[in-house]
């Protein structure tokens, strides 16, 4: 028998405090849900995403220089001009509602049981090796190089379809920007993770309202296993990353995206750009929706820090072993959600 989804949970009228499977211990200060607004001189950078395609050689210069620095400095940066339209945009978000909106039998259809599925429907992140839950539920869908969606919501499809084009070629132009912020050529990262056939998972994160928002977690402070997470969200707010040691509440602009470096940027940066911790707080007024596209390196790609960036004689060795990225996944998705634990198997201590 499954776990109840916290969506049915959120709908027991009356529901007056969290059940004590989603109750987190609260004597763990640094984990504790405080968290400091962005200020004007201390927001996350806004990259115009339209200048890396079409803009004069001189403001292209421009972008890849802040792009450097926000991958530098944050880690998280936000994208406008990017591609993706409005419409598109709300779209995406309105039929995911629609899905976590089916009967409970319906979407059981999609309920996860091997993290190779390429449709999985779940709650919290993997309950096998949980001792608490996450008051989260998920809708994981693998889109690219292979496409696959449900077939309910009737226009799911349709628009899946088109919302992960456009963030493909987006973030390989990202990617593009990235890799001359590097001092690398263009196509050098592209190339190094296979982008051509990269890895692409769809994942809707469904935060319900919750009765005692301050005793549950949406998600535990992580980061991401692929190349960058492109995130969209609808305009409840939760979503916190870890910035010189203080947790800030990110409010992205409306029509915006949100771009995070992950663990295999860091990789194959060799460390120079770090993939940032995050997480996902509950507020007890709104139900907030996420989509995070992890856009990684092709399954199959072994991925290590870039040969130009690392010379093992000076001070500069590499950082991290090479893994297959299908094999990172795989560790990823059998543990716990937690810290920055895969890439600290890899890290090579010198
Ligand atoms: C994720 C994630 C954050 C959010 O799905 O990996 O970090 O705000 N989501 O939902
Ligand atoms: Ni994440």
């Amino acid at each position: 028998m499954a776990m109840a989804s916290v969506k049915s949970l959120a709908d027991t009228p009356n529901l007056a405090s969290v059940p004590s499977s989603f109750m987190f211990a609260t004597d763990d200060d640094s984990d504790s849900v405080t968290a400091v607004s962005q200020g004007a001189e201390d927001s996350i950078p806004i990259i115009d995403t339209s200048l890396l395609i079409d803009g004069t050689p001189h403001q292209r210069a421009k972008v890849i220089n802040e792009l450097g620095k926000a991958c530098e400095d944050w880690g998280f940066f936000m994208v406008v001009n990017h591609g993706v339209g409005e419409r598109l945009m709300r779209e995406m978000v309105e039929i995911c509602k629609e899905f976590f909106d089916l009967k409970e039998e319906e979407k059981r259809e999609y309920e996860t049981k091997s993290v190779l599925d390429p449709i999985r429907y779940g709650t919290s992140f993997n309950p096998k090796v949980e001792k608490v839950f996450f008051w989260r539920d998920y809708l994981k869908i693998m889109v690219h190089p292979n496409f696959h969606s449900p077939t309910k919501p009737t226009r799911f499809r349709e628009i899946l379809e088109e919302y992960c084009k456009r963030i493909r070629e987006m973030t390989r132009e990202l990617v593009r920007g990235i890799s001359e912020s590097l001092g690398l050529e263009e196509c050098c990262l592209d190339k190094a993770a296979n982008l051509e056939s990269c890895s692409i998972v769809f994942a809707a994160n469904l935060y319900p309202p919750c009765p005692q928002p301050e005793l549950a977690r949406g998600l535990p402070s992580h980061s991401d296993h692929c190349l960058l997470t492109i995130l969209l969200q609808n305009q409840i707010a939760g979503l916190q990353i870890l910035h010189h040691d203080k947790w800030l509440n990110v409010n992205p602009i409306p029509n915006s995206l949100l771009v995070n470096v992950a663990d295999q940027l860091e990789i194959l940066s060799n460390g120079k750009y770090k993939s940032v911790l995050h997480r996902a707080i509950v507020n007890d007024k709104a139900t907030r929706i996420s989509i995070a596209m992890a856009v990684g390196p092709s399954l199959e790609t072994v991925v290590g820090p870039a040969p130009q960036l690392i010379n093992k004689h000076t001070n500069n060795p590499p950082l991290f072993k090479n893994i297959k990225y299908i094999d990172y996944m795989g560790i990823v998705q059998s543990n716990k959600l937690q810290g920055k634990s895969t890439l600290d198997r890899i890290r090579l201590h010198i």
